[in-house]
Order: C-alpha cells, then sequence, then structure tokens
C-alpha cells in the first residue's frame, strides 16, 4: 500500500511496492488517457534546491498528464529563504499549500527532515549521495520492459559508486531483486561504501568490484552507467585523480551480448561518448522517458491508491 506515504528511500520500499508501481506503469502505457482526470484538483508542490532538469519536468509532466496542478518553489534566490527563512519553515509552508511535496537537496537527510514537518507525503526527488528513490524505480522499470524480467540477470554498475546517489538508489533497489550478479565496476577511489557491501551481502546477491569495463563487458545484459560526481567531492583535487575514468565507446562494445542495453541515470558527461547512441545498446534516453509514467503511477498510487 503506498497511499498517503513518504517515498524518501529505497529501503523502506519492497519488491512489492516496486511491482505495483510498474504495473501501474504498464498500464498507464497502455492506456494513456485513462488516468487523466485522476488527480483533478489535486496539487503537487516541487522544492528544487539542486539543479535538475529530467526529474524536475517529469514529475511535473506526470502530475499534468494526470489532471493536476503543480505549484514550484523556483529559484532559492527568488524565494524567502533568500531572506533568511529556513527550511522547515519552507516546508511547512509547501505543507499548507498542496497535497504532495517533491523535493531535491544538497544535503542527505533533508527530504526525512521534510516528512518529519509535513503531514502531506514527501516525496525525495534526490538528496546527498544515497537515495533517489524515483530514479531506483525508473531504472528497474527500464529493465523489466527492455529485458522482460529484472531476476535472473547480470548487471553492470559502472561510475562514482561513492558519491553517486542515482547508483546507490539502483544498488539497493536491485537488492530487492533475485539477479544473477552485480559487477560493481568503479576506480579504487570510488567504490561503494561498506553499508551496500554489507546489504548486498545481507540479500544475498552474488557481487564483485573490478576497476575494468573490459574485464567484465561479455558477462552483462545491463550496463548502468554513471557520472562521476564533481560537485560531491570534499577535495577537488581528488576529483581530478578520476575524471575520465571511464569513456564508453563503440569499440568497448565489442565484446558485448547482442542484447546489451546501456542505462543511464542522466546528465552524462564524457562517460558515454555520442556514437554509442546510435546502437541497438543505447536505452538511457527511452529510460529517461519511461520517467513520466513511472512518476505518473507513483503520484496517482500515493494520493488515491
Ligand atoms: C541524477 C541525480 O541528480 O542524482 N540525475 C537524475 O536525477 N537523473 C544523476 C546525476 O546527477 O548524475
Amino acid at each position: 500500500m503506498l497511499r498517503g506515504r513518504d517515498i524518501i528511500s529505497v529501503n523502506e520500499l519492497s519488491r512489492q511496492d516496486f511491482e505495483q508501481i510498474f504495473d501501474a506503469a504498464d498500464e498507464i502505457l497502455e492506456a494513456p488517457g485513462k488516468w487523466s482526470s485522476a488527480l483533478r484538483s489535486r496539487i503537487m508542490a516541487t522544492a528544487f534546491f539542486e539543479p535538475s532538469t529530467r526529474t524536475r519536468l517529469s514529475f511535473h509532466t506526470a502530475m499534468l498528464r494526470l489532471g493536476g496542478e503543480v505549484i514550484d518553489l523556483g529559484e532559492v534566490e527568488k524565494s524567502s529563504m533568500a531572506k533568511g527563512e529556513n527550511l522547515s519553515d519552507t516546508i511547512r509552508m509547501l505543507d499548507s499549500y498542496s497535497d504532495v511535496i517533491v523535493m531535491r537537496h544538497r544535503l542527505e537527510g533533508a527530504a526525512k527532515l521534510a516528512a518529519e514537518i509535513a503531514e502531506k507525503p514527501v516525496i525525495n526527488a534526490g538528496d546527498g549521495s544515497r537515495n533517489h528513490p524515483t530514479q531506483a524505480m525508473i531504472d528497474l522499470y527500464a529493465i523489466r520492459r527492455f529485458h522482460g524480467r529484472i531476476d535472473g540477470l547480470t548487471i553492470g554498475v559502472l561510475g562514482d559508486l561513492k558519491y553517486g546517489r542515482a547508483t546507490n538508489s539502483f544498488i539497493a533497489a536491485l537488492a530487492k531483486f533475485r539477479v544473477e550478479r552485480i559487477y560493481l565496476i568503479s576506480p579504487p577511489q570510488l567504490r561503494v561504501r561498506d553499508d551496500t557491501r554489507e546489504l548486498l551481502s545481507e540479500a544475498g546477491i552474488e557481487f564483485k568490484e573490478v576497476e575494468r569495463l573490459e574485464d567484465v563487458i561479455g558477462e552483462l545484459d545491463v550496463l548502468y552507467a554513471s557520472r562521476i560526481q564533481k560537485e560531491r567531492f570534499p577535495d577537488p583535487s581528488e576529483y581530478e585523480l578520476v575524471r575520465g575514468s571511464y569513456v564508453i565507446t563503440a569499440e568497448t562494445l565489442k565484446g558485448a551480448k547482442s542484447s546489451l542495453t546501456i542505462l543511464h541515470p542522466l546528465p552524462r558527461v564524457d562517460e558515454i561518448s555520442f556514437e554509442v547512441d546510435s546502437t541497438p545498446h543505447a536505452k538511457y534516453f527511452e529510460q529517461a522517458a519511461l520517467g513520466v509514467p513511472v512518476r505518473m503511477a507513483l503520484l496517482k498510487l500515493i494520493l488515491v491508491g
């Protein structure tokens, strides 16, 4: 049951919750007009304290496609936060004006704090370097659509496994399914944190940490690439050591299965070269488009069940 719930982290979601969202997204894609007034007269408030293109616009689109309305805090410089208003007071206001709050913030724990203050459901649109639950929903849904299943697949997660909230949430969500094996592909400095290793071990998922994509590419059904999170490095010189660690080219993919799909939460910087876009492996733009039906499904299930 998702009705009335806050969505802060994938850890609070069960496999059944994910599947309920996926089934609803399937229904939306099959009959796009069916829910066009499901959220009529409902208002979603968005507050993005960090940059966003896909998450912000696909949440907006989702609400509009369900017949609802959107209010947006806008740039912090133009809100009362520029006058010194604190986050709690701002959230309290959004709570009184809307039916659901979607928030992105630089600091881990900000969404949880907002959920404690707000009576209305709060959806975490990414906070800090760990949690981005709705991105994980999209990522797993994309795999289900492109491969027909999630269980039994071998999945490579590449890039910034330390600071990436998209990669961290993706891995935590995969742990709820019975994937065959996960390859964690990163430079030594950007390996997953201990809690991720523990989570995978506790879930009984076989995983291996490797540095070179070339060593495992032939085994993968899915390659989830990610951007190195420049803005989250405490020390810029640490970033300089790992920037450009991976560049996936047509050459890299020579040894890949023909059915390999490449996913990426986007934005990409330089980790996937443009020539890959025209290969049948490239699924990241289709994946991003699935953000609308998945977020429609989530909003509808939270607000009306
Ligand atoms: C991600 C994010 O903001 O965490 N973007 C997204 O929501 N699709 C990934 C990133 O910024 O690298």
